[in-house]
């Protein structure tokens, strides 16, 4: 590999831990205003300190965050579909790569969605992107997009998803936690991060899913609404980062999480 793209693997990848906690506001791409993302910069300022990476769109980035910031940027360069519209999984790329140079990203990531009509034109837009950044040195996450049925894949569709992004030279590979979830890990050969999903019934709940999914071989997550829409996302982002970097259990997570709870600024 060469060594711009180790160096910028390894700003979100953190090489003392060999884990990553990615902090994922992309959501607008294609659900519009999201609850708590409407104004993502407020939401998303106390809680810079706390992650190892920011995934959003460049419209937002060049909008909302400060360009001042440390935190490596992950780009969103894949869209064109809406949650109205008639297939979520009809996207095509909607950034260059000289605009992501522009903007200094650490990485660029594109969704493929495996098994639906557009199999074929978002795994054709994940193998080109892939040409395009390797000019740059700039690592692809392929995101294994589920669309509407979230909930409903299990370990061998992930599996076939994460393993097919893997041979198309993804750099490392964005899915979903599931049962079986070691035998993702099995048969991909590049770091794989979950996402969290909707916002799950209690803070335990997804303690639990980040800690399962580390424990099982996950190089860390890409968390959004378990973290963002929590009524207290500072608290819940520290022990997020201690389950991932620190392996503490879920229920020393959930003592973390209280505790950081009573600090001043917790809310946002
Ligand atoms: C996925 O493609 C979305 O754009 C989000 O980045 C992803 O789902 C992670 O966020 P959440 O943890 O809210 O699912």
């Amino acid at each position: 590999m060469d060594w711009g793209m180790k160096n910028r693997l390894s700003q979100i990848i953190k090489p003392d831990t060999g884990r990553t906690v990615m902090l994922a506001v992309d959501h607008g791409y294609f659900l519009g205003p999201t609850h708590k993302l409407e104004h993502v910069g407020t939401t998303v300022e106390p809680l810079l300190p706390y992650a190892d990476a920011l995934m959003l769109t460049r419209g937002i980035l060049r909008s909302s965050i400060r360009p001042e910031i440390s935190v490596p940027i992950v780009l969103r360069v894949s869209g064109g579909s809406s949650i109205i519209g008639a297939d979520l999984s009809n996207e095509t790329i909607t950034t260059s790569m000289e605009d992501a140079v522009r903007l200094n990203v650490s990485a660029v990531a594109l969704s493929i969605f495996i098994g639906t009509d557009f199999e074929h034109q978002t795994l054709g837009n994940l193998a080109f992107l892939i040409d395009m950044a390797q000019e740059y040195g700039i690592p692809v996450l392929a995101v294994t997009a589920v669309g509407k049925e979230i909930g409903k894949k299990d370990s061998r569709f992930l599996a076939l998803a994460c393993r097919i992004a893997a041979e198309l030279g993804a750099s490392f590979v964005k899915t979903y936690y599931c049962d079986e979830f070691e035998k993702i890990i099995e048969s991909c050969p590049i770091p794989v991060v979950i996402a969290g999903g909707p916002k799950l019934d209690t803070d335990l709940d997804a303690f639990n899913l980040a800690y399962d999914a580390v424990q099982k071989g996950a190089t860390g997550v890409d968390m959004g609404r378990n973290i963002w829409q929590s009524e207290f996302p500072v608290a819940k982002i520290k022990a997020v980062r201690a389950i991932v970097h620190d392996k503490v259990p879920p229920k020393q997570a959930l003592e973390i999480f209280e505790e950081n709870k009573k600090k001043k600024h917790s809310k946002i």
